[in-house]
């Protein structure tokens, strides 16, 4: 089977319950005798497909789309400027997000650019990265941009738990944490473990983090990342977000890695751009206040709670805060967070990273003190 006739069956395939990028991976894998340069090209073109969608005739025949969509990109490489801010914002996004989002013009513009590959190298080992593969120093300590085309996953380096394939925006989440090696956390969505890694890391291998997630299968896979990465000071403590938190212990900070929409990474993930809806936002935005309300009571008076969420939407973002902030007003203050990316300027409340800021995804974080006294 050809380059375009595995993209076509990909895009086939994708939808609302199966991403493109599962649909992917199964279709690689099944794919027999297909080697990784056309298999780099399959899923280049799945994925420029995706990010010039909102130009196509959804009507025309898959492989007249995967040429436009060819051409477009080709055009937008080799003269952006040919693509005026209000046509990309018009075609690069669904027309809901106007609501929703108060964008600054060059969003849509820095989703159609193929984004950067960040990793994050495991304490001790970020001076030996750049002898065993193609990076170059990145913003914050242990971050590197990758330039290299290898299947990261398989490289020795990965392999031996020597780093993570981490954006620059979830790096900035673990550092405007910024436990200490003294302090308990709770990282409440923990997921796979991106972020208890690097909460690790920055504890110094010390502390205890607790890592809950309602799905099994995240924390399964959570337990082998960490055992690759030789980190132990965490235990895994499944929650289903209800109101009984999965322990006793008061922390001195717990994350909320909150599920979101994920606007922040439709440069990444273009598919999710057509696929989610304003009903989906404004479902999470509930479950987001469910969480936080849920967690609250688990923070030692003097204690952080930080609210992430990869997107950017007003319902998930903003609004969520000022409602946590409204309704808890007797029992937490907002705390200024420091952006990495600019720790020198004044810490802000809250944090609204774009991805022409980081050069990844879009990141929203807000933080809050549990007062010492009621
Ligand atoms: C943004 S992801 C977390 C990513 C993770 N922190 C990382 O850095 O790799 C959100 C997570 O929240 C989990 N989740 C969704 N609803 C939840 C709930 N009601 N209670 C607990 N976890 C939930 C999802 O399973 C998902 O793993």
């Amino acid at each position: 089977m050809s380059v375009a006739q595995l993209a076509a069956q990909v895009i086939e395939r994708a939808n609302r319950d199966v991403p493109a990028d599962a649909a992917l991976r199964s279709a690689l894998k099944n794919a027999r005798g297909l080697s990784p340069v056309d298999a780099e090209a399959v899923s280049h073109a799945v994925f420029q497909h995706y990010r010039w969608f909102g130009w196509l005739d959804a009507e025309a025949p898959i492989d007249a789309r995967l040429d436009h969509a060819a051409e477009l990109a080709s055009r937008f490489e080799r003269n952006p400027g040919s693509f005026s801010d209000d046509e990309l914002r018009e075609h690069a996004l669904p027309a809901w997000t106007s609501l929703q989002v108060e964008a600054p013009p060059n969003w849509a513009r820095s989703l159609q650019i193929q984004p950067r590959l960040w990793l994050r190298a495991h304490p001790n080992h970020g001076d030996q990265l750049p002898d065993q593969m193609e990076v170059r120093p990145g913003p914050f300590p242990g971050s590197f941009l990758y330039g290299g085309s290898e299947d990261l996953f398989v490289h020795p380096a990965f392999q031996a738990g020597h780093f993570e394939i981490q954006d620059l925006a979830s790096q900035a989440v673990g550092l405007a944490c910024a436990p200490l090696p003294t302090e308990t956390w709770w990282d409440a969505c923990a997921g796979e473990g991106g972020k208890t890694l690097h909460l690790s890391a920055l504890m110094k291998g010390r502390g205890m983090i607790w890592a809950s997630d309602r799905a099994s299968w995240r924390l399964e896979r959570l337990r082998r990342r960490t055992a690759r990465a030789h980190c132990f000071n965490y235990r895994v403590a499944p929650w289903d977000g209800g109101e009984k938190p999965p322990t006793r212990t008061e922390f001195d900070g717990i994350l909320v890695d909150a599920p979101c929409s994920g606007l922040g990474t439709w440069g990444r993930n273009p598919h999710a751009r057509w696929t989610t809806t304003p009903q989906d936002v404004l479902e999470l935005a509930e479950a987001q206040r469910r969480l936080l309300s849920h967690v609250r009571g688990s923070l030692k008076p003097g204690g952080r709670l930080v609210y992430a969420v990869c997107t950017l939407t007003r319902a998930e973002t903003t609004e969520v805060a000022e409602w946590f902030t409204r309704t808890y007003a007797g029992e937490f203050e907002p705390v200024p967070v420091v952006n990495p990316f600019a720790p020198q300027a004044a810490p802000v409340t809250p944090l609204i990273l774009w991805p022409s800021d980081t050069e990844g995804n879009g990141m929203f974080i807000a933080s809050w003190r549990r007062k010492t006294a009621a």
